[in-house]
């Protein structure tokens, strides 16, 4: 399957005549395309190249939409379709055989966990994955610079609702700074946020994060390991599906260094049901894909996107995809014609066959290919009967991947989640502290009014009293003297003025019954006041 630095990708022709046909590991990281209606082969075609990329030492991550390729990493059997097919193109010998395989799961279930942080994700994709307006963008943007001003970290989906509560709060003060943050804007966020959440991304988000050298490890034979992400739940997100492997691929971006071009990839990423990725997909969004894609490149990283159409993928990216495998596509509709005309037309023609008409005859399996050759140039295309895969065609039982997960070289690193301290902490911190402080002040301030008050009466009795009596005939009686007198008859209001040296302590103890009823409260009713602060509602609501 594997010879001389190229992968077995099939045979062109049949009988003694069948010659192989290769993809050229050296060009793997010119990226490729696997194209086909639905049911022509696509999976096993990606099956093949994953095979062939972990017999040439190098790690695989591909996403399982339907479960089915799960399968490679058990032993094939030698069906008979498959043994039909590897007779047709004088594959000899065909063995079949398993491969490293990791699984993983944003979910958890079946496999790994996967998880990033926030600021890993960043506010660009953070708000396609919210599906945002330019408008909220900005507002994100600006929360994201307050948290790193701030030292304030940005791991799960609960810090970042914090933070934006927190922009909330001082909405006046950051618009004069950065420009206009509207509430609106802030609370339309939030609201976003919180459909996210329900949609499991609170399960995505957090640590600890994925780390990438573990998607891009080799077995003790030197074989890479086939990092398989389950996709068949994740499909209904189909947003946190396409934002993630985005996600991935910056990071891969990011991670690894300049290799230029090496005698193979380091890593290859199938982007499977890659049309979800470009689905309503802003400018921006789409120059930052075709960016990563371009200069992934020399860092090692091939990247195969499969798709049904060809036309789901915006033109420069198609352009930078040098590899193509296009299965069979119907040709009924307007648009399934042009797809046809689209996918015949990027191919270095044949003199031999029509490219077009070829497209539409294929049979399952078969598939039109044009890969990098010497210099880097596209080969002519050939009507290609893809090889049968080693591994098992179809999924593998939950029994199997159960013990493939116990036996996983990642074992017991990202299973547990962890919530180590950050905005989120440290804001509830702060809006607890604050909210202590705001109770002191209040009780303070009753308690001084309070004292006022009586000293007021006090006086006013006093003003009564001598209103009643006939005046002295000079002078008012000393201070001293008037002070012992109010205690004899009006025991009570006289503590008032008396209470001043002691006030203090009963500030204190006024302070410390506060403290402990804002302790009891805040373990139960005004924690529910204090998260809705965090959620936006506390300084609104006051
Ligand atoms: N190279 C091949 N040799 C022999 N049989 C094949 C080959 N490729 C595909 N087939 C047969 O066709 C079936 C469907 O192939 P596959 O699952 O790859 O289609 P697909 O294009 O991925 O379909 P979908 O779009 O529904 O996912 C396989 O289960 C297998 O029986
Ligand atoms: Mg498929």
């Amino acid at each position: 399957m594997l010879e001389d630095g190229r992968i077995l990708l099939g045979g062109i022709g049949a009988g003694a005549d069948a010659k192989p046909e290769y993809l050229d590991l050296a060009y793997a990281n010119r990226h490729g395309l696997v194209t086909g209606a639905t049911g022509t082969g696509k999976t096993v075609t990606l099956q093949v190249l994953a095979e062939g990329f972990s017999d040439a030492g190098v790690p695989v991550f591909c996403a399982d939409i339907k479960g089915d390729l799960s399968g490679l990493s058990v032993r094939g059997e030698p069906k008979e379709a498959f043994a039909k097919r590897a007779a047709e193109i004088g594959l000899d010998p065909w063995y079949n055989d398993f491969f490293p395989t990791i699984f993983w799961d944003l979910f958890g279930r079946k496999g790994h966990p996967v998880r990033t942080t926030v600021s890993e994700m960043g506010p660009l994709l953070l708000s396609r994955l919210m599906d945002l307006t330019e408008a909220q963008e900005g507002v994100l943007n600006i929360a994201f610079r307050i948290a790193d001003e701030d030292g304030l970290l940005l791991l799960d989906l609960k810090d970042l609702q914090a933070m934006l509560a927190h922009v909330l709060d001082r909405a006046d003060e950051i618009s004069r700074l950065y420009g206009n943050v509207g509430k609106a804007t802030v609370g339309a966020i939030q609201r976003q946020l919180l459909v996210l959440e329900t949609q499991g991304g609170d399960r995505f988000f957090g640590e600890p994060a994925l780390t990438v050298a573990d998607i891009m490890r080799c077995d003790r034979e030197g074989r890479g390991v086939v990092s398989v992400l389950a996709a068949d739940e994740l499909m209904r997100s189909p947003r946190l599906y396409a934002t993630f492997l985005l996600w991935l691929l910056s990071e891969l971006f990011e991670e690894l260094p300049e290799v230029g071009d090496a005698d193979k990839p380091k890593l290859v990423f199938f982007f499977d049901e890659a049309h979800l990725l470009f689905d309503d997909a802003p400018k921006a969004l789409v120059d930052r894909v075709e960016q990563v894609v371009r200069l992934i490149r020399s860092k090692g990283v091939g990247v195969f996107f499969v798709t049904q159409n060809p036309l789901d993928l915006p033109e420069k990216v198609l352009a930078q995809l040098g590899n193509r495998i296009q299965h069979a596509l119907r040709a009924y509709s307007p648009r399934e014609q042009k797809a046809v005309r689209t996918a015949a037309e990027t191919f270095r023609a044949n003199p031999a066959f029509d490219s077009a008409t070829a497209i539409t005859e294929l049979g399952t399996g078969e598939a039109l290919v044009s890969v990098l050759g010497q210099g880097g140039a596209p080969t002519m295309v050939e009507r290609v009967k893809i090889r049968p895969p080693a591994g098992r065609v179809g999924p593998i039982t939950e029994d199997e991947r159960a013990e493939m997960m116990r036996m996983s070289p990642v074992a017991g690193r990202y299973d547990t989640p962890v919530d180590r301290e950050s905005a989120y902490e440290l804001l509830t911190g702060r809006a607890e502290a604050e909210l202590q402080g705001r109770e002191t002040a209040r009780v303070e301030a009753e308690a001084a009014v309070a004292r006022g008050r009586d000293a007021a009466r006090t006086r006013a009795d006093a003003a009564a009293r001598r209103s009643a009596e006939p005046r002295a005939p000079w002078g008012e009686p000393s201070e001293a003297s008037r002070e012992e007198e109010v205690p004899r008859e009006r025991p009570a209001p006289r503590a008032a003025p008396r209470a001043a040296p002691r006030s203090g302590y009963q500030r204190q103890t006024v302070a410390e019954t506060v403290m402990k009823q804002v302790g009891r409260t805040v373990a139960s009713t005004v924690t529910t006041a204090i998260v809705r602060g965090i959620l936006g509602s506390f300084k609104r609501g006051r």
